[in-house]
């Protein structure tokens, strides 16, 4: 979503912050623009669209200058318009800002500034904040800063300059990320450490409610009454991703990811599977022995792939731990008072450890008193920082705006907390054993489940004319075929819908006809004989049948119009070398229906927003 990049030093400012720009635009934007400051002026330049529109702006209308802020814009309040693009200045044109986050009391705020006699110059809920730090201001940035904040309502990551106050930035959070970054050449403030990757040699993060401020040569970071905090410098190499951010030899990160699996799977498992004692153990989860054996009730919160994910982790946590779960969607559970016991823990899933909503969800379950703790791949995020205790994925940098490694680490994490938790309860040293053999040949599983890559492209060419896709599995399987279904939908803008595939009779077996295919799971397992009946009811009615099953399965290819096989793996971890042909396939049929897969229309990486 929206990204913040500032800069103030001893070189040109623009070409550092469109470059920072350029490296959160896998988050998801629609226009994007800076403000750069020389002594007596202040050079606005924003454009609608891509980054390269406003790369070719700036090579006709250069902003000059060593002082500067910069913003991606993810429209909320009014469309992706050059004059809806951050920066917004103040009517004087002499103080510049830029906003991450929603303004939810701006309707009010407008209304009185325009009462006022202020004029307005966009539909953004952020343009207020401009005036009304401009109000408040009389010489002194922060001070202006800190008396407008007071009336806000909502969340915010800003980065503000005035034109009277050359070299100085003014910096403030509450709900969206803020992080200073000291480089040789300079200071930077970013909503995202990985802009600064190469940049800045330290970081320090703002928590909510704090004001830095940045010169050239210093920074300060100060409560929301502008009085001196204590923080912690870190070297940005801690928080930046350990896998590689470029996409070397692959045409999309989302394939590049796809293909990283077996890889960040090995990643997510290193070090935390112990022989010993047949079971896993984790540095970051923060629970005792007792505590751990304490946990009568699991609350999953999360959104999108995330959500999917945690759907799986209930029939983990159930079969291998017996410890009953819950899972809910992140948006739906902050607002809702559910009852729920003391020994209730709630576990919050997240690549971005961003998302508005999860983030929300595991604050309000704090306030409640439950332990909260989170499967987190985004180091020190704010639900990562926030949680009492986590476990990271380790699968690097997602930077496909669609989610795939960080969907397969999540299950895995899931599987070996599942564990954990079976070990304390009835899990025998065999059984825990057992689980730790079979997650330990997953890597090859998914390696092997790559090399379907042939067969998913002769079905994405004759599938890719459809226009609705159904997607069946049941158990296991049919958190895998939402997010089968997610993943078509979102990079090729194909009506797909999953369902548990018995499901299908009471409702959706209507849409089937020749021209709407259905993608079942189901590679072997208890309720195989099931999912061909299901199978056999749609080749009934004409409907054609595209099969992940067993490399190797007669019975399926007797029935099935197309099969794509994957490798037999104990059904628990069948979600894991399912999700593969599911995310190649729809990379492929959007690839053939000419979508811009690492970045499809109106989506971003991290919803920041509610
Ligand atoms: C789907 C996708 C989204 C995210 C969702 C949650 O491919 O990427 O549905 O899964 O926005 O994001 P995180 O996991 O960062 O909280």
């Amino acid at each position: 979503m929206c990204g913040i990049v500032g800069f103030t030093g001893r070189r040109e400012a623009s070409p550092i912050l469109l470059e920072g720009l350029r490296r959160l635009e896998y988050r998801g934007y629609d226009s994007a623009g800076l403000v750069t400051g020389t002594g007596n002026e202040l050079h606005l330049r924003k454009k609608a669209g891509r980054l390269a529109e406003l790369a070719k702006h700036l090579g006709m209308h250069p902003a000059p200058g060593c002082h500067g802020i910069s913003h991606t814009r993810w429209a909320t309040h009014g469309g992706a318009t050059d004059r809806n693009s951050h920066p917004h200045l103040n009517e004087r044109n002499d103080i510049a800002l830029v906003h991450n986050g929603v303004i939810e009391n701006f309707a009010a705020l407008k209304h009185q500034l325009q009462s006022a006699g202020v004029r307005f110059r966009s539909d953004t809920d952020t343009e207020v904040l401009a005036h009304l730090i401009s109000h408040y201001y009389h010489g002194d940035l922060a001070t202006a800063v800190r008396q407008a904040l007071a009336l806000v309502k909502g969340t915010y990551g800003i980065a503000v300059i005035a034109k009277a106050e050359p070299g100085l930035i003014v910096g403030a959070r509450l709900g969206s990320p803020l992080v200073v970054g000291v480089g040789e050449d300079g200071t930077y403030l970013a909503s995202d450490a990985n802009a600064l990757a190469g940049f800045a040699d330290k970081v320090v993060y703002l928590a909510d409610r704090q004001i830095c401020t940045l010169t050239e040569t210093d920074w300060e970071i100060r409560d929301q009454d502008l009085a001196p905090v204590s923080v912690s410098v870190a070297d940005i190499g801690n928080f930046l991703g350990n896998g590689d951010a470029e996409k070397g030899d692959f045409p999309h990160y989302m394939l590049k990811e796809i293909y990283e699996q077996p890889e960040s799977l090995a990643n997510a498992m290193r070090g935390r599977l112990a022989n010993d004692d047949a079971t896993a153990h984790f540095g970051g989860l923060n629970l005792s022995a007792q505590q751990l054996r304490q946990i009568d009730r699991v609350v999953m919160t999360a959104c999108g792939t995330s959500y999917h994910a945690a759907m799986v982790g209930e029939y983990l946590f159930e079969e291998l731990a017996r410890v009953p779960v819950e899972v809910e969607y992140a948006s739906e559970f902050r607002y809702r008072n559910p009852p729920m016991d003391r020994s209730t823990v709630v576990l919050a899933l997240t690549q971005s450890g961003e998302t508005a909503d999860t983030l929300a969800a595991l604050r309000e379950s704090k306030r409640m008193g439950h332990t909260t703790l989170a499967i987190c791949n985004a180091v020190a995020s704010s639900i990562a920082r926030e949680a009492d205790g986590g476990v990271y994925l380790y699968a690097g940098p997602e930077i496909g705006v669609a989610s795939t490694k960080a969907f397969t680490s999540q299950v895995c994490v899931l599987t070996m907390i599942a564990l954990y938790l079976g070990r304390t309860r009835h899990l025998s040293s065999a059984q825990g054993q057992k689980i730790i053999d079979d997650l330990q040949a997953i890597p090859d599983a998914v390696r092997k489940a790559l090399e379907c890559h042939d067969h998913v492209n002769r079905v994405a060419a004759k599938y890719a004319d459809a226009r609705n896709v159904l997607y069946l599995g049941r158990q296991y399987l049919y958190p895998v075929a939402l997010e089968g279904s997610l993943k078509l939908k979102e990079i090729s803008y194909i009506h797909a819908e999953g369902y548990p595939a018995a499901e299908m009779k009471h409702g959706p077996i209507a849409l089937v006809d020749e021209n709407t295919p259905s993608v079942f799971l189901v590679p072997r397992g208890n309720v195989f004989d099931k999912v061909m009946s299901n199978m056999q009811e749609i080749k009934a009615r004409g409907g054609p049948v595209i099969a992940i099953a067993s490399a190797g399965d007669r019975e399926v290819s007797a029935v099935a119009d197309d099969v794509i096989p994957i490798p037999d793996v104990p059904e628990y971890l069948q979600p894991i070398v399912t999700a593969i042909p599911l995310q190649l396939l729809a990379y492929e049929i959007a690839l053939l229906c000419g979508c811009d897969v690492d970045k499809p229309r109106n989506l971003a990486k991290s919803v920041t927003v509610e």
